[in-house]
């Protein structure tokens, strides 16, 4: 087996809390092992364009603590094209990368998995996305401080939704994932939850709205994915106005949910996942996602750490109603 000298660290796809603290995790463990970090800007397209520079153990001091990354982040086109790929490589071997971590979530794992197989370049992915939607990890790096601030924004929300015995829709990111909605719905005691992984029947909803007025149950939180096949908050809302004579408020959350401060979970998941990443790939692993699973750090083929093979959690969504009643 071929020893790696020359490690390139990327962050890559929708930033979330945690990036930072992991990116640090991973600088420290190579030099540990007497292996030099290089930090590639913009993800894959600084690859690209070459923005790659050493890293040295000062750049990530005072750096667990915040939000965002420091090596930025990038969604590219260009490196799924056969071009980007190939002058990617050509830049990697000007700097004599001979190995690669990545931090992103499921996009960032599908290049990585035809970049490493094509250039059989060794590569270890660390899962990094607020949706939680990889398999492979019970939890991704920046779900729970995502989850925290819809929480923090949601408690608001219902205050004055109390006073004003009113029906508020709250909808929180995830393109194709409910997991930040069931997360801080149960934690706000949403009354509805709706998420992509599961279709809901309009009619029982509005049905249940009405039961809850008859009740005199007059407040009503909905918390709601953006990827919902309803098409999100604003169109739930209409479809309510249209059907009932209540007149919801919508609060779109949005980008809020990907800043901040990563919460103690964040740091301590992002330091255990990139000191993980580095051992693995000294350890000649290679195409690999890191995770935690039961407390345990994992490894799954990036072919497997789609969606699609994580179990949504059923048991929970079945509480929702329940628990608000
Ligand atoms: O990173 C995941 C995510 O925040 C999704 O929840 C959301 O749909 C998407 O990214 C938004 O991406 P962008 O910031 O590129 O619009």
């Amino acid at each position: 087996m071929k020893l790696i000298k020359n490690l390139g660290v990327l962050t890559s796809g929708g930033d979330s809390p945690g990036m930072n603290a992991a990116i640090r995790a991973i600088v420290r463990t190579a030099l540990n092992k007497g292996l030099v970090p290089y930090g590639i800007k913009r993800g894959y397209q600084g690859m690209i364009q070459g923005d790659i520079e050493k890293i040295k153990t000062t750049d990530v001091s005072n750096i667990i603590q915040r939000g965002g990354t420091i090596l930025k982040s990038a969604r590219s086109k260009e490196f799924m094209t056969d071009e980007g790929m190939e002058t990617a490589y050509k830049q990697l071997q000007k700097h004599q990368i001979d190995g690669l971590i990545m931090i992103g979530g499921d996009g960032t794992f599908r290049g990585a998995a035809a970049f490493s197989e094509r250039f059989q370049i060794p590569s270890i992915g660390v899962p990094g996305t607020i949706d939680n939607d990889l398999n492979g990890t019970d939890f991704t790096i920046g779900f729970d401080t995502a989850v925290n601030t819809a929480v923090w924004a949601i408690d608001k929300i219902r205050d004055t939704a109390e006073s004003h015995e009113r029906v508020f829709i709250v909808e929180v990111m995830g393109r194709d994932a409910g997991y930040i909605a069931l997360y801080s719905g149960i934690a706000c005691g949403a009354e509805h939850i709706f998420v992509p992984e599961k279709k809901e029947s309009l009619d029982e909803f509005l049905n249940d709205l009405c039961d809850d007025r008859r009740r005199k149950k007059l407040t009503n939180i909905i918390v709601i994915a953006e990827g919902d096949e309803f098409g999100g908050a604003n169109e739930l809302a209409k479809v309510i106005v249209k059907r009932l004579p209540i007149e919801p408020r919508v609060t779109i959350l949005g980008h809020i949910q990907r800043g901040g401060s990563p919460t103690c979970f964040d740091r301590i998941l992002s330091s255990r996942l990139g000191h993980a990443a580095v051992e693995a790939i000294v350890q000649g692993e290679r195409q690999m996602m890191v995770g935690l699973v039961n407390n345990r750090i994992t490894l799954t083929p990036f072919t497997k750490t789609t969606k699609l093979n994580k179990p949504f959690p059923k048991d929970m969504e079945k509480i929702i109603q329940v628990l608000s009643s």
